[in-house]
């Protein structure tokens, strides 16, 4: 299965969903994208929801037709026999059935990706411990905490030691020491070998996770490329953190207005590397205390509140992101 040069490829994705009492509305959710995730890393779809985010997912695990275009999981077409027993699945917003406990429910998984005998048993006992959860497998589900439940999800996406995992929202809803935990497991993924596609709102996520990251704002795709290089492009610029400076003191001085941001009394000043140290001394001569110097991050968040202006927000795109 791995011979395909890509683990996962879409080109000219169209989806068109009929809404409505009669079927007579239609919302377009994807319009031609295009997507190609080479083996062995972690891919991100990130966008505000609308986006198709999740659409573009299930299109790929076979839930939904698209109206055009193709979709391929290493060189199969996505409802192709073969290709379950090599995918991983984790859902929006998972809802395994809660009657069960969690050890019948990973079983059950693993039966159904096609384990069985002690090779199932092992494998079963070794995701609940991975995902940390062997405590609590004699437990019926419906007692299990939204973090638990959500690492659940993720041992039935992996207990069959997919090379492909595609996970949806795989942070969203967790607190702070749930999203690390789930980080953590995602790139233990990786480092077994998996190619990781996973979709979410939540910049960091992607700054933290992802090798390379598609943006997608209203069905379509608008940014892709390596998460370093989206994010990376100011390198050699400097954020200063001031004091005791106007926004007017600090254009006079030749920061442009653009490269000015005000928070909470201080400025913080972009400045290129090569022209720090001159302004820092101008700085400190006009009275400001410069309290912070850091290298500047063109973060993924301003990289992407840009790209949704220029993608026409305001309608349709403009959905929550976290940042
Ligand atoms: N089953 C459906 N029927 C009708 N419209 C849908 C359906 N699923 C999604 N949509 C619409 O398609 C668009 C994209 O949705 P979705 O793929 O869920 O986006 P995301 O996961 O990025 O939030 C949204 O406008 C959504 O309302
Ligand atoms: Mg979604």
């Amino acid at each position: 299965m791995t011979d395909a040069p890509y683990a996962l490829q879409a080109s000219g994705l169209t989806k068109v969903y009929r809404v409505g009492f009669f079927l007579n509305r239609q919302v377009v959710a994807l319009r031609g994208l295009e997507l190609s995730v080479e083996p062995g890393q972690i891919y991100g779809l990130l966008g505000p929801n609308g986006a198709g985010k999740s659409t573009t997912l299930k299109i790929l695990m076979n839930l939904v037709q698209p109206t055009s275009g193709t979709a391929a999981l290493f060189g199969h077409a996505p409802g192709h026999a073969a290709t379950r027993r090599h995918v991983g699945f984790l859902p929006e917003n998972p809802a395994p059935y809660e009657y069960l406990t969690g050890l019948e429910f990973v079983t059950l998984a693993g039966r159904l990706a096609g384990l069985s005998g002690k090779e199932l048993d092992d494998r079963v006992q070794a995701v609940l411990g991975q995902v940390d959860l062997s405590h609590a497998q004699k437990l019926q589900v419906r007692r299990y905490s939204k973090g638990m439940v959500q690492r659940l999800a993720l041992a039935q996406a992996i207990v069959h030691s997919p090379q492909l995992l595609v996970l949806d929202e795989p942070t969203s809803g967790l607190d702070p020491l749930g999203r690390r935990q789930m980080r953590d497991l995602i790139l233990e993924q990786r480092a077994r070998g998996a190619t990781v596609l996973f979709c979410t709102h939540i910049i960091p996520d992607v700054e933290a996770l992802c090798d390379r990251v598609v943006v997608l704002v209203g069905g379509k795709r608008v940014r892709e490329g390596r998460v370093q290089e989206l994010v990376g492009n100011e390198g050699n610029t400097l954020e200063l953190t001031v004091e005791g400076l106007h926004r007017g003191q600090a254009e006079a001085l030749g920061v442009p207005a653009a490269d000015i941001r005000e928070l909470e009394g201080r400025l913080l000043l972009r400045v290129p590397d090569a022209s720090a140290q001159g302004l820092l001394r101008v700085l400190l001569d006009a009275g400001a205390r410069v309290t912070r110097i850091q290298p500047a991050r063109f973060t993924l968040e301003e990289l992407f509140m840009q790209t949704v202006k220029e993608a026409g927000a305001g309608s349709s795109v403009g959905g929550e992101m976290s940042l």
